[in-house]
């Protein structure tokens, strides 16, 4: 986990940093800043929307319903949440769970580029449309449609998956998403990297 005494200077000064950010109005209404978490020397990044009610109560990345579907998917392909990096594209609880406005991400993206950077993963695997959208930059990018399917990416590889919260509001989504996973065993796996 990270906090104060874990992690290189840097990840600690930038999550320093990142937890007095009053850049914007998020900063008004949030109960704590979730900067991220995870091995700093991790392959596999896994970046999010924003935190929900759990996060922000705990200022810690996915530990609400659909964190612990995450830490089960991960755990089917063999992976612990302290072997990869997790975060999300804006740091704070939008109000209600409402979708991060433009300006929030534009305000958040310095230390997402910054996270990226220190921890340089082979790996970026995005959680739901959002993320990817906001992140990957892909043209025509359409969930339902490209999901499970890696892509190259500023010289690393991508892979957007489904949202574990979306297969929590509809079943229907349980199985695609647990193919998602075994697609990105499967990169894993042929990176030499699983
Ligand atoms: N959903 C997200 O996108 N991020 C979290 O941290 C929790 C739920």
């Amino acid at each position: 986990m990270s906090g104060p005494g874990s992690g290189s200077t840097d990840m600690r000064d930038l999550e320093a940093l990142a937890l007095g950010c009053a850049q914007c109005g998020l900063s008004k209404t949030r109960t704590q800043v979730v900067f991220g978490e995870g091995a700093e020397n991790a392959r596999v990044m896994f970046v999010g929307e924003a935190p929900g009610q759990e996060e922000d109560a705990q200022g810690r990345p996915f530990v609400g319903a659909a964190g612990k579907l995450l830490t089960a998917l991960l755990g089917g392909i063999g992976l612990k949440r302290s072997d990869v990096y997790i975060t999300n594209i804006v740091k704070c609880r939008p109000p209600g769970n409402r979708d991060p406005q433009p300006e929030e991400i534009r305000a958040c993206n310095d230390y997402l580029v910054a996270q990226v950077a220190l921890i340089s993963p082979a790996v970026i695997c995005t959680l739901g449309r959002y993320a990817a959208i906001t992140l990957l930059d892909l043209p025509d990018f359409k969930i339902t449609r490209d999901h499970g399917r890696a892509v190259r990416w500023k010289g690393l590889l991508a892979i957007p998956v489904l949202h574990p919260a979306a297969a929590l509001h509809q079943a229907r989504f349980m199985e695609p998403l647990r193919h998602d996973f075994a697609q990105l065993e499967q990169l894993l796996k042929n990176k030499n990297l699983l």
